[in-house]
């Protein structure tokens, strides 16, 4: 794995940390720290401003540290090391950080790191917390009463279930002054498609939140300029709620925002009753003896499929890799083996499961069909859609979005999947999904009903063209198994496009 992988390293624009410096150094502070020091932007701008400023930094990549020493020559307490079990010796009266984004299972001995928080807090934070949360938390908690700290960090954590212990201390400290949102068009750090948001704090000292929204990097000029969105008082903000709505006030519309059930029906996946035995590998449907007649392709569990795209050749490699991926269909049963599978089925007591013993006779199956587009019932952080050019029918953990007439055509069908997958679309479904335990998020097919989408009528032909170009060189590149490189910039210019529909 790559350092920057491994430690989530992106580097501050200079615009960006001369702002987050400029909001920590209005409170004159003695001690600053950067626990993520990197090459060290912020502190060399600190030293350059405020030259009598002591300096902690904390920097866990070796190769890192070296590259810290080798561009800076001012002196710096230096810990090598862990910041999340670092212990720094000088309370610091600010902290500027851009911390590394890494997911909850990329973290090192992430229990104890939670256990810790939670002795030094009193709070419980979720298992889900990432990094860049558990700096902020920590953060804070070090921080000096009266202290100012700027972050730049990812948004989700404002609406994702493991962000609402994470809000509840920040409003606990009263420490939350502003929130400087990045539309997710922006391109905040160079090669990371990620969302970002700046947190201006300033520990004790604030009742209300300013919601800010940037459509530019060039907009971050002076904290007074900044084009104020919406406040709320501390007492009128609700943790449990997603916090992108308080930018906007209310959920996410726009000129050409429409439900997705104006253009789509959305259907539930088809429930077995017992998926043991109603779904078969090849080398079951080999050893039974089953014919094609009995078998239907399907989608048993969403982690079986790693493409975007669902093709044929996709759906052989499954087959080769000897994944669950036929659906018994026990009405179309003539074959002596056929009749023996359904007599198995009985002895083993299949039909008094609860819905098969509901159906009649108990092995009928659902006649939901095949889905152009299968959504995720469950997603953490990314919602997962593919595009099934096949046959294959999905079982309950998928979704199927089908097209309504006379929208319902293959270029349609990979235009709204090269929608859906953006970053742009997912924040707007975003908001109608339901937070099911500690940032699991689920989606009803009415929550998917109800979402909003883009309305794709307004695409015009150049841009459907040059869509479809897209969608197939994603293809191309998936079924030649090219590695994803481009993956980040299939989606960046797909994230383009549709953007412009919704300004
Ligand atoms: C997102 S980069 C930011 C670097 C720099 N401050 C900037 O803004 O350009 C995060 C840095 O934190 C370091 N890092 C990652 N995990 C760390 C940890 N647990 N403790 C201390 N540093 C860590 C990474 O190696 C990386 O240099």
């Amino acid at each position: 794995m790559t350092e920057k992988k491994e430690f989530g390293q992106f580097f501050t624009s200079k615009k960006i940390a001369e702002f987050m410096t400029k909001w920590v150094l209005l409170g004159n502070p003695k001690q600053v720290l950067d626990p993520a020091v990197g090459e060290g932007i912020f502190l060399k701008l600190i030293h350059q401003l405020s030259p009598a400023t002591q300096l902690q930094a904390c920097e866990i990549d070796p190769k890192m540290v070296q590259r810290f020493r080798n561009n800076n020559s001012y002196q710096v307490k230096l810990y090598e090391g862990d910041y999340l079990f670092t212990k720094v010796q000088h309370k610091p009266d600010a902290i500027i950080c851009n911390p590394p984004y890494l997911r909850f299972q990329k973290i090192d001995r992430r229990k104890e790191i939670l256990q810790n928080l939670k002795n030094m807090t009193g709070f419980s934070f979720s298992g889900y917390t990432n990094a860049a949360a558990m700096f902020l938390v920590k953060c804070l908690y070090e921080l000096k009463s009266g202290g100012r700290s700027a972050f730049i960090i990812p948004y989700e954590f404002l609406n994702a279930g493991y962000g609402k212990c994470v809000k509840e201390y920040l409003l606990k400290e009263k420490a939350l002054a502003k929130i400087i949102l990045f539309d997710s068009k922006v391109n905040v750090f160079e090669d990371a498609l990620t969302t970002s948001c700046i947190l201006l704090m300033e520990k004790g000292c604030c009742d209300i939140v300013e919601f800010c929204n940037l459509h530019s990097v060039e907009d971050l000029t002076d904290v007074s300029l900044l084009n104020k969105k919406r406040s709320y008082q501390y007492t009128d903000l609700d943790c449990n709620a997603k916090w992108l709505n308080y930018f906007t006030g209310h959920q996410e519309s726009g000129r050409h925002l429409i439900p997705m059930k104006d253009y789509v029906d959305v259907k539930r996946g088809i429930a077995t009753g017992c998926n043991s035995y109603f779904t078969l590998s090849r080398a079951q449907v080999d050893e039974l003896q089953l014919t094609e007649q009995v078998l239907h392709p399907c989608i048993v569990k969403a982690p079986d499929i790693t493409t975007g795209i669902l093709t044929k050749h996709e759906l052989e490699r499954m087959e080769n890799s000897n994944k669950k991926m036929f659906l018994f269909d026990g009405k179309q049963a003539t074959t002596k083996e056929e009749l023996q599978y359904l007599k198995k089925g009985e002895e083993s007591g299949v039909p008094q499961a609860y819905l098969t013993s509901h159906r009649h006779p108990w092995y009928s199956l659902e006649k939901t069909p095949a889905a152009p587009i299968l959504f995720s019932v469950f997603s953490r952080n990314h919602m997962k859609i593919i595009r099934n050019e096949t046959q294959a029918r999905h079982l309950t953990s998928f979704h199927g979005i089908y097209l309504r007439e006379p929208n319902d055509t293959k270029e349609n069908a990979n235009l709204l999947y090269c929608y859906l997958i953006t970053p742009l679309a997912q924040r707007i479904l975003h908001q109608s999904h339901r937070e099911y335990a500690n940032g699991l998020d689920k989606f009803e097919p009415g929550d998917l009903q109800n979402a909003q989408i883009l309305d794709l009528s307004l695409i015009e032909d150049k841009d459907r063209k040059e869509i479809e170009q897209i969608y197939l060189e994603m293809r191309r590149r998936q079924i030649e198994r090219a590695k994803i490189k481009g993956e980040m910039e299939y989606l960046e210019k797909l994230e383009e496009i549709f953007q412009k529909y919704l300004e």
